[in-house]
């Protein structure tokens, strides 16, 4: 059975996953103090995270998202973004995230019903110290995606159903 909880205090322990989901440290720590980070766990065990920040006008970002590799394509991600709509669909109109230009996320965000509203260009290479490779390929601009947010959701809901 899966389990998505709020996490308030000690954020950083869950580091080790952020780090997957947006892979330099200093960058995780401009957000994560005032965003909200969920955990989702499958009997306990730690599976997921993410975590939103309110952009204001009622818009919330989806900063980071990341699924531990060996239970990948499992549905978690999917499960932690249909969570968060319903959680915020009461309080946000949009849902919005940026990724880099990967054959690994896009398609990931595309199946979760956004769609591409923007570019930033070259902004891997303008604010991360390091070349950022996925898939072979080193990113260089932020694809911005959008999705509303559709108060058929519902709001807070204490856990999710088993997606296996
Ligand atoms: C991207 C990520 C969050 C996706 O989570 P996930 O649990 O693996 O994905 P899900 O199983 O929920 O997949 C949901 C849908 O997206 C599709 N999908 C997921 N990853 C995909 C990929 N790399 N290529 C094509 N489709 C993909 C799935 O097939 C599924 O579609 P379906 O329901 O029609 O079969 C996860 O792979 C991850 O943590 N990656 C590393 C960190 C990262 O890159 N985070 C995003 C930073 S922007």
């Amino acid at each position: 059975m899966i389990h998505i909880d709020e996490i308030s205090a000690c954020k950083s322990d869950y580091m080790e996953l952020l780090i997957l989901g947006d892979e330099q440290e200093e960058m995780i720590m401009k957000y994560l103090d005032r965003g909200r980070l969920f955990v989702l766990k499958d009997d306990d065990k730690v599976c997921a995270v993410c975590v939103v920040t309110d952009e204001g006008d009622f818009t919330l970002e989806l900063k980071n998202i990341a699924v531990s590799e060996k239970v990948q394509r499992h549905g978690f991600g999917r499960a932690l973004i249909s969570f968060t709509e319903s959680k915020f669909a009461g309080a946000f109109k949009r849902l919005i995230v940026g990724t880099g230009d990967s054959p690994l996320t896009v398609p990931f965000y595309e199946k979760c019903g956004f769609r591409k509203c923007g570019v930033i260009k070259n902004f891997f290479i303008d604010n991360y110290d390091h070349p950022i490779i996925e898939a072979g390929v080193q990113l260089c601009d932020m694809i911005c995606f959008e999705k509303e947010l559709s108060e058929d959701h519902g709001t807070d809901r204490e856990g999710i159903a088993e997606i296996r």
